[in-house]
């Protein structure tokens, strides 16, 4: 795969939240993020920042940890929310109903997601793959994304002092 990547440091969980509300402003319908990293690195809080931006009337946005998908409306498209560390095989995926939302208007905001991206990532899928790793209250964030449809996460970060903007 051709792949471009970037990495900001985060040193407290409220710059987590702001990256987030800047990935929520630069989704469009069918754009997939896919979050991974260790149990406790922050991925559920950064997902919960772009829905919560998106969807601002929703007042409790738990984990996905055990009911796997939350789906949320927000103004352009519907949102899934999943966490797949516990699905075993990729036909789980289609059971859980992936293939029929990929159909329609819906952005994708995964953890845990390598069987997700074996399954459904191609060359025209708009993907921002984050590897999050932490350090105490610091986060890494490194952002990858494919040149075939590239995510324009550059936006969001300064080059010159390699953090974000
Ligand atoms: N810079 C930071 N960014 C994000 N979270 C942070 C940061 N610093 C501390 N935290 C804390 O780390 C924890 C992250 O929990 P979270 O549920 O988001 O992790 P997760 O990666 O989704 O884990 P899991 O794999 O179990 O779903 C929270 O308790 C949060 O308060
Ligand atoms: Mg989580």
């Amino acid at each position: 795969m051709n792949k471009d990547t970037s990495s900001i440091l985060l040193s407290s969980q409220e710059q987590t939240e702001r990256i987030g509300e800047t990935i929520a402003g630069l989704l469009k319908p069918h754009d997939v993020i896919t979050v991974s990293g260790p149990l406790g690195a922050g991925k559920s809080v950064l997902c919960r920042s772009i829905i919560q931006t998106l969807c601002p009337n929703v007042t409790h946005i738990p984990s996905p940890t055990f009911s796997i998908i939350n789906t949320y409306s927000a103004k352009h498209f519907s949102l899934f929310h999943m966490d797949l560390y516990r699905i075993k095989s990729s036909s789980e995926l289609t059971i859980i109903g992936v293939d029929e939302a990929l159909g329609d208007t819906t952005v994708f905001l995964v953890e845990w997601p390598d069987l997700f991206e074996q399954k459904y990532i191609t060359n025209t899928t708009r993907l921002l793959r984050i590897t999050m790793t932490m350090q105490s209250d610091q986060r890494t964030l490194t952002f990858e994304t494919q040149k075939s449809c590239p995510f324009p996460y550059e936006s969001m970060i300064d080059y010159e002092s390699n953090n974000m903007l």
